[in-house]
């Protein structure tokens, strides 16, 4: 825990239009908040210092996919059968709760805990409703999917996504033709999922309706490393490893050399989650990477670290990298019959025994006639592995005939391939855009005395420039507003503001994290000058008025105040 009062921070949120719960109007809905104006511009910022890592640095591709999605993609996900919390009600005023976290501070990790150990531990540690003192029921699985229906009535089953993840999975045959069909093959996407919590708390951290940054990055499985990993091999990680448990510091490439990350592409992943979040301000000294336990997995990754924050609420995890395997791919290919591989090719090409499909021309004949040279031909277009339960359904002229091997048969030849397909692999930077929004203002908030600061680091501030005249008077009121005209685009947000006195003025700038005020005073009539102030040391400087706008995209790009 840390001594920020999120209560005192979220009001200030609410006050100066960052966050507000959402309908308040008509009671307001638990884990549902709005994004107000300063808000929007801090989530976009944080948006574009994600793309610009991503898209910029690493030329990964963006795709923005429909958040409805027909049940089949959902089970061959896994998230029909498995994406489901426990779920407990008083027995006496039928108030749901969340099972695991009724029993939280008797565990260190409720999560790993069965139905049947929760409803023994209600009765050993005599947990009861919260809301009335009831006896806690049986612990049930609850989905955390919103269910609806895809058109009129029943008849197309669909769920509002629980993770962008699955709508890149879904495009892979298109992504991989974008791409050339080669890998490594990165993609992203933001957006909003949803998860019907059963009891959200903790304001942003738990939301129903929430944004998601998702990176997809499809690799060959035998060859996990990455080509950038010698530029940051010797940059350092705070590491929660599964097997001790237990907080270590270490070089990214220790980490990989003694086996405590699985690989150097998931290693060079986590370190860019750090560069990413230490970019946005989060503090590095209250920022870990905890190795998910073997039973705390999610239903597809086969290795996983969080980026855990220190927040009021205590460690959170607001970014998971998964190592998701072949899980997506295979499962999908499965459950579509699509083909999602890669073909891995060979320098040359080799000859191989490979096994074909061949049509049994003398029974087909008879049987099929004028149809049966075509259906010989669709069948040995197919491979082995289109073989479903002994049979072979192929299309011809817009028919589908399925066939007995009475009519064909698996056979071995030997070719020349161009190469070998595998299933390739996901590891998934998954970046919770609102939990990650929550705690950049969370390690910015300094308040004392009454007098909050929030020290944004300058590409996230909403606002860039407060710009003011000293009094609204005398020419200073139009001079001051010229500036503002000059210095004002969406990327370099400026705010006007002439009432109150001039301290009061900087507070409000300090409240929202501006980073850099202009004052238009009586000097700048004589000489054309205008005082910079800089939040965090409160320092002033005099530069020329018209050179505002380039000062500032200099101090953007990170020149130091003092060199002014
Ligand atoms: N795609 C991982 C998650 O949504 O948690």
């Amino acid at each position: 825990m840390t001594d920020i009062n999120s209560n005192d921070l979220m009001s200030l949120c609410k006050r100066r239009g960052f966050i507000w719960p959402s309908f308040e109007l008509y009671g307001g809905v638990a884990g549902m908040y709005d994004y107000g104006p300063l808000g929007c511009a801090l989530r976009n910022n944080i948006v574009e210092m994600w793309r610009s890592i991503y898209k910029g640095r690493e030329g990964f591709v963006e795709i923005d996919s429909e958040t409805v999605n027909p049940r089949e993609v959902l089970a061959a996900s896994g998230h029909v059968e498995n994406f489901a919390d426990f779920i407990t009600y008083c027995k006496q005023c039928n108030a749901p709760y969340r099972a695991d976290h009724m029993v939280k501070g008797f565990y260190e990790n409720p999560d790993i805990l069965t139905p049947k150990e929760l409803e023994e531990a209600f009765v050993k540690h005599n947990i009861r409703c919260p809301a009335c003192g009831g006896e806690l029921g049986e612990v049930g699985e609850f989905n955390l999917m919103f269910r609806t229906n895809i058109g009129p009535g029943s008849a197309r089953v669909g769920y509002l996504r629980p993770e962008t993840a699955q709508g890149i999975f879904v495009n892979y045959q298109n992504l991989y033709r974008y791409n050339r069909e080669k890998l490594p093959m990165g993609v992203i996407q933001t957006g909003r999922s949803y998860r019907n919590e059963i009891a959200p708390r903790q304001g942003m951290i738990r939301m129903r309706e929430f944004n998601q940054m998702e990176v997809e990055l499809f690799v060959d499985p035998e060859d996990k490393d990455w080509a950038k990993f010698p530029e940051i091999e010797n940059e350092t990680l705070d590491l929660i490893p599964n097997t001790t448990l237990e907080l270590t510091t270490m070089t990214v490439k220790e980490a990989v050399e003694k086996g405590v990350i699985a690989n150097r592409v998931l290693a060079y992943f986590v370190y860019t989650t750090k560069q990413l979040l230490t970019s946005l301000g989060i503090d590095a000294k209250r920022l870990r990477f905890r190795e998910h336990e073997k039973d705390e997995m999610a239903h597809y990754a086969a290795d996983c670290w969080d980026a855990e924050v220190l927040l009021s609420y205590g460690w959170t995890e607001i970014v998971g990298i998964a190592d998701r395997g072949s899980w997506d791919l295979s499962r999908h290919a499965q459950f579509s019959g699509a083909d999602l591989t890669h073909l891995k090719r060979f320098d040359e090409p080799r000859e191989m025994e490979v096994e074909k499909i061949a049509a049994k021309h003398k029974a087909l004949g008879p049987a099929f006639k004028g149809k049966a040279k075509a259906i010989a031909a669709a069948m040995e277009s197919m491979t082995p592995s289109d073989v479903k339960d002994g049979k072979l359904a192929v299309k011809v002229d817009g028919e589908e005939i399925t066939l007995t091997e009475e009519y064909f048969e698996v056979v071995k030849r030997v070719e020349k391939v161009a190469g070998v397909r595998v299933v390739p692999h996901v590891i998934e930077p998954s970046h919770g855009l609102d939990r990650i929004f929550y705690s950049v203002l969370e390690h910015a908030y300094d308040s004392k005395d009454d007098y909050t600061v929030l020290r944004f680091a300058p590409a996230v501030a909403p606002i860039k420039v407060g710009i003011f005249p000293l009094m609204e008077k005398d020419g200073l009121d139009d001079k001051a507003k010229e500036i503002y005209e000059k210095v004002h685009t969406h990327r370099m947000e400026a705010y006007y503001d002439g009432s109150g006195t001039i301290g009061k003025r900087y507070a409000r700038m300090d409240e929202v994290g501006t980073p850099w005020c202009i004052t238009v005073d009586y000097q700048t009539l004589q000489d054309g000058t205008v005082t910079i102030r800089d939040r965090d040391t409160t320092d002033q400087k005099r530069i020329p008025a018209d050179s505002a706008s380039a000062v500032l995209e200099e101090l953007l790009a990170g020149r130091s105040f003092s060199s002014l």
